[in-house]
């Protein structure tokens, strides 16, 4: 199968499993990882279509979506290999998606692996990312935010500091940071309105 082919059916596979997916890793963040990736693709040398299948599937098997066990490396496995896809391809995709995610804390080891952490990473912050911290919160039955200290590390709010204020000195290129910047400073404008308008 062409390249093309194989990313058009990953596109329509991941489009069916995720499109009714209700805690903010829907179809359409999926897409707006690809669509970052291929953003930070102009300014790099990497392989696109590593970097396109591994954003594609970089959520497919997530642990927040398989009741806490990560299924990546089977899930991929098994799709990629249904569109006879070399192995050796197959092992390159497993190893980019197994390096993506933030609360594993894993170091990505190549520069397709760094583009897309940095396009998941980009649709976690700004406006987008804002919206998601929200849903996501809202899945798990958390309070938006509370004014007590106790309450508060359960609050989506938290999540802020925990993780999206953390985000923009993690990239690991150039472009994806100069996004990063922008979209960081809105979330500061957003959340001193926030507080302005709970106090
Ligand atoms: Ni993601």
């Amino acid at each position: 199968m062409k390249k093309h082919d194989i990313l058009i059916k990953t596109q329509e596979y991941i489009r069916k499993i995720f499109l009714k997916e209700g805690t903010g890793h829907d179809y359409y963040h999926i897409e707006r990882v690809v669509i970052n990736a291929r953003k930070i693709l102009q300014a790099e040398q990497a392989d696109d279509f590593l970097v396109e299948l591994g954003a594609w599937l970089h959520d497919l098997g997530d642990h927040k979506l398989h009741d806490g066990i990560d299924k990546s490396e089977e899930l991929i496995s098994a799709f990629l290999a249904s569109l006879t896809v070399d192995q050796a391809v197959i092992d390159r995709v497993v190893e980019i998606v197994s390096q993506v995610s933030f609360s594993k804390g894993n170091k990505p080891s190549s520069i397709e692996a760094k583009i897309v952490q940095d396009a998941d990473r980009l649709d976690a912050i700004g406006a987008i990312g804002i919206a998601r911290c929200f849903a996501y919160g809202g899945s798990k039955s958390r309070i938006l935010y509370s004014p007590d200290d106790n309450e508060r590390k359960d609050s989506s709010l938290q999540h802020f500091y925990d993780k999206l204020f953390k985000l923009k000195d993690l990239m690991n290129t150039e472009s994806a940071r100069l996004i990063a910047g922008q979209r960081h400073s809105f979330m500061e404008e957003y959340l001193a309105e926030f507080y302005r308008e709970v106090r």
